[in-house]
């Protein structure tokens, strides 16, 4: 390859007449070089990176790499490339000069064994020291799956390696894992063979010019925004991602993943925390901006059980059981849509509620931002029709819009009543041709409208940055791991069955869902039809029988919770009213956050003023941790309710800068609380769960402490981590009135099953120990649990 002789020719047949100081040569090696993402969008991202860079005093050599031998591979490569083409700016004779060059510099590669790698690395230096040139560094652009990463990492590592002074940059593409297990197994692999610095993953979002353009937006407006961009102000953030377009034909990779994995954990998530961090002085300075993005990611407050809504369109599951060649039997839980609720734990975003939001098989395209202020101004004179334009009595809103959609490009929108924003003239102009159609609710003449001056493809955009080493664009493997741990967790919590929806506009409004109290739930009810056969059954008649010789309720699990608050709030009125006080001792776990979520909601004459609230046990974490029990009382229901401070009781597990040591009596202190406080340390209500081990509260199978003896509170261990615990003891239990057992879900269903026939052994299955002396025993079982 003649590299100088190509380069000088090039500068003078287009514009510069002398030849440059070769500032170094850039091979760029683009694997999966016949792959659609390639065709689509990488080459032609290549060709402008070349077309832009070719006077940039850099020389360069592409090589299209794959599995395959040359003699197949090679009319494929050279029929992608056929199609390159020059932005409209770009006049057509140079265009047709440059494609010629590009073509020129361009050769294929079978990249397969470790041979073939040595060779390339080989025939780069040879033809470098031909041409008299040095070397500036080495790209590989990774377009295959992920499970191909480690060979080609091996390989790049072993034997294909820049020589000092030369850099080696190596772009991933997504997916990153499937979970933060996952995504930090594949993330360890590839730090073993590339630094941190080598590696630049691309989230392709984060090259969409509008995406791009929001940190130099906020950054430039601060002025402005600095007083509103908080949560005095807005009122909510929408992040959403709509497509028409269906699975079909990648259902066995959506079957994998579901759309909260495909594009809400990346694409959405990148999109928020540039709306929502703290901007850097430096915008410029990578590390600060991706400092920034982390301590955002750090801030997000863990998820919950409803913080999201799921759905399915109807076409799925036969378009799986086509695709995946799967039987009548074969049922998925996988989401199609989802809409996700997610409040940030700082001072500038305390209770705002960021919405991300995304599907497939909905009635349009398009993906935006949208700011929503809060109407907080009341406006004392009339005002004429021009300044009603202006007036902050109006709706006020920015708008980023990303894509597709009304506008049908990137474009920010702010409404004519916040301040009129301005960008560099080269970037960005405002736009005042429209079509006369109404945006979010306003006429289009309400809003200030930009576009960008030229269209540029992410790609485009995302190449430049890797050729100028600006990582702050990419996705780090710290970051990686933070937006993980976020929804790792969410998708844990996820509701097991998603809402079917026909698809398209016939979804109508099947989908809406609304923000209350901190969770999502859709607007209108599940329609019959969709319901399986089995439940038909009468929703609201809970049954009531015996198990294990005492009463049962029974009913699907949402109906049974509201039985259950409605009986708890019975037996605060009694107890209120013969006593002046209700004492109520409540567990930790999963099945009374549901409870919790409902008294709070439903349940606005409850007495709570005259309940003391008591915990059955503890994890031996701090409060602030996610696993704490007491945490998630306050977040579940202490902060929708007034209970007075000084009526709330958690345990103390935290003494002397240390948690739960024997040695501080934390069990004997609480015990004496009780006894202080709870006549005859007899609780009015007692509400238990009950684990797979048949363990409840937080006394476990084969526990010294906590099944007989007078200790009326305890530290016991679980087999599980957090692995120490305090916990009432089973005979402070059985002192109680009422003792109310709560079994929600499929995962019970065995344990439900096994001591229903065992024999009554509490050293061995703990919730045997539960046997009110004075008082009732009831079960609250939901059919799940019962029949599975
Ligand atoms: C790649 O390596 C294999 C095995 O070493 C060899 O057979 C093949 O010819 C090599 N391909 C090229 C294009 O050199
Ligand atoms: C990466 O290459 C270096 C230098 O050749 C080598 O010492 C190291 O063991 C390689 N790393 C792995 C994980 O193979
Ligand atoms: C901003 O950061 C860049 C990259 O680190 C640096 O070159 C530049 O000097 C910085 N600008 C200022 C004003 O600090
Ligand atoms: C825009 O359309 C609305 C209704 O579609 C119409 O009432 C209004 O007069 C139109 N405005 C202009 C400027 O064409
Ligand atoms: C805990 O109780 C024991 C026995 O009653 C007593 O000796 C010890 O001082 C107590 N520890 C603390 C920190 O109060
Ligand atoms: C306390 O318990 C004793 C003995 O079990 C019983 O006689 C007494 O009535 C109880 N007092 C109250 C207020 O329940």
């Amino acid at each position: 390859m003649q590299l100088r002789v190509l380069y000088c020719f090039l500068l003078v047949g287009t514009v510069a007449v002398f030849c440059k100081e070769n500032k170094g040569h850039i091979s760029v090696v683009l694997l999966g070089a016949t792959g659609d993402l390639a065709k689509k969008y990488l080459w032609q991202g290549l060709f402008h990176l070349y077309l832009n860079e070719v006077s940039s005093g850099h020389s360069f050599s592409f090589h299209g790499a794959a599995l395959t031998v040359p003699e197949k591979a090679e009319t494929l490569l050279f029929d992608a490339l056929k199609s390159l083409s020059c932005p409209v700016d770009v006049h057509a004779d140079r265009c047709a000069l440059i494609k010629d060059q590009f073509l020129k510099l361009t050769r294929y590669r079978q990249l397969k064994t470790a041979e073939n790698y040595t060779a390339l690395h080989q025939d780069i230096l040879a033809s470098l020291a031909e041409e008299g040139l040095h070397e500036a560094g080495r790209l590989f652009y990774l377009s295959v799956p992920p499970f191909a990463y480690a060979d080609i990492a091996r390989n790049i590592n072993g034997s294909c390696r820049p020589p000092p002074g030369a850099w080696l940059r190596v772009v991933l593409e997504k997916p990153f894992g499937h979970d933060y297990e996952s995504a930090e197994k594949l993330a360890n692999a590839m730090q073993t063979f590339f630094r941190e610095d080598e590696i630049y993953r691309v989230d392709h979002y984060l090259g969409k010019q509008t995406v791009e353009q929001i940190l130099p937006f906020r950054r430039r407006h601060h002025r402005h925004l600095d007083p509103i961009w908080n949560r005095h102000h807005v009122e909510r953030v929408e992040i959403v991602m709509k497509e028409t377009v269906d699975a079909k034909g990648r259902t066995s990779f959506y079957e994998e993943y579901g759309v909260i994995r495909d594009v809400i954990q990346n694409h959405l998530t990148e999109i928020l925390t540039y709306v929502a961090m703290e901007v850097p002085r430096n915008l410029s300075d990578s590390n600060d901006v991706l400092r920034a993005k982390l301590e955002l990611l750090g801030s997000l407050q863990p998820p919950e059980h409803n913080s999201a809504v799921i759905g399915q369109y109807q076409n799925y599951l036969p378009q799986v059981r086509e695709e995946m060649e799967k039987n009548e039997n074969y049922f998925t839980n996988t989401q199609t849509f989802a809409g996700v609720l997610i409040y940030i734990d700082n001072a500038r975003w305390e209770g705002v509620p960021f919405l991300l939001v995304s599907g497939k098989d909905l009635d349009e395209r398009t993906s935006y931002v949208r700011v929503v202020f809060k109407d907080n101004t009341f406006c004392v004179l009339q005002e004429s029709k021009e300044e009603t334009v202006k007036s902050s009595c109006q709706p006020k809103q920015i708008i980023f819009h990303i894509g597709n959609g009304a506008l049908n490009s990137p474009a920010i929108l702010l409404t004519r009543n916040l301040f009129k924003a301005s960008f560099p003239l080269s970037q960005w102009k405002e736009a005042s041709e429209f079509p006369n159609i109404s945006y979010f609710g306003q006429p289009i003449s309400d809003y200030y409208v930009w576009r960008p001056s030229q269209e540029r493809d992410a790609y485009d955009v995302l190449i430049s940055n890797i050729y100028r080493g600006r990582k702050g664009s990419f996705v780090t493997t710290k970051n990686l791991l933070a937006s993980w741990k976020f929804w790792t967790r969410l998708l844990e919590n996820l509701d097991e069955t998603p809402r079917i929806y026909p698809g398209g506009a016939e979804t109508g409004t099947m989908l809406d869902f609304l923000i209350e109290q901190r969770a999502l739930r859709y607007v209108t009810d599940e329609p019959l039809e969709v319901i399986s056969m089995g439940q038909k059954m009468n929703a609201f008649a809970s049954t009531q029988s015996i198990f294990l010789g005492n009463t049962m309720v029974s009913n699907w699990a949402e109906p049974l919770i509201q039985k259950l608050a409605q009986d708890i709030q019975a037996t605060a009125e009694e107890a209120v009213k013969s006593r002046g006080v209700f004492h109520l001792a409540l567990s930790g776990g999963s099945s009374p956050v549901a409870l919790f979520q409902q008294l709070s909601r439903h349940h606005y004459g409850f007495p709570w003023k005259h309940t003391h609230l008591w915990m059955v046990d503890e994890r031996c974490v701090p409060f602030t941790d996610t696993d704490s029990n007491f945490g998630s009382l306050e977040r579940h229901l202490l902060r929708h309710v007034r209970v007075p401070y000084v009526n709330i009781h958690p345990m103390p597990i935290h003494k002397n800068q240390r948690l739960c040591a024997e040695a501080d009596n934390g069990t004997e202190e609480y015990a004496q609380e009780i006894s202080a406080l709870v006549s005859n340390s007899s609780f009015d209500m007692v509400l238990l769960g009950l684990g797979n081990d048949g363990h409840t509260a937080s006394i476990f199978p084969g526990s010294q402490d906590g099944i007989t003896g007078d200790k009326l509170v305890v530290f016991s261990e679980s087999p599980l981590k957090p692995i120490n615990r305090m916990s009432f003891s089973l005979p402070l239990i059985n002192k109680a009135q009422k003792v109310a057992v709560l079994v929600l879900g499929k995962g019970k269903h065995d344990i439900i099953t096994l001591i229903s026939r065992a024999e009554s052994k509490p050293k061995k299955w703990p919730i045997f120990g539960v046997k009110p002396t004075s008082g009732q025993l009831v079960w609250y079982i939901d059919y799940d649990a019962m029949f599975r």
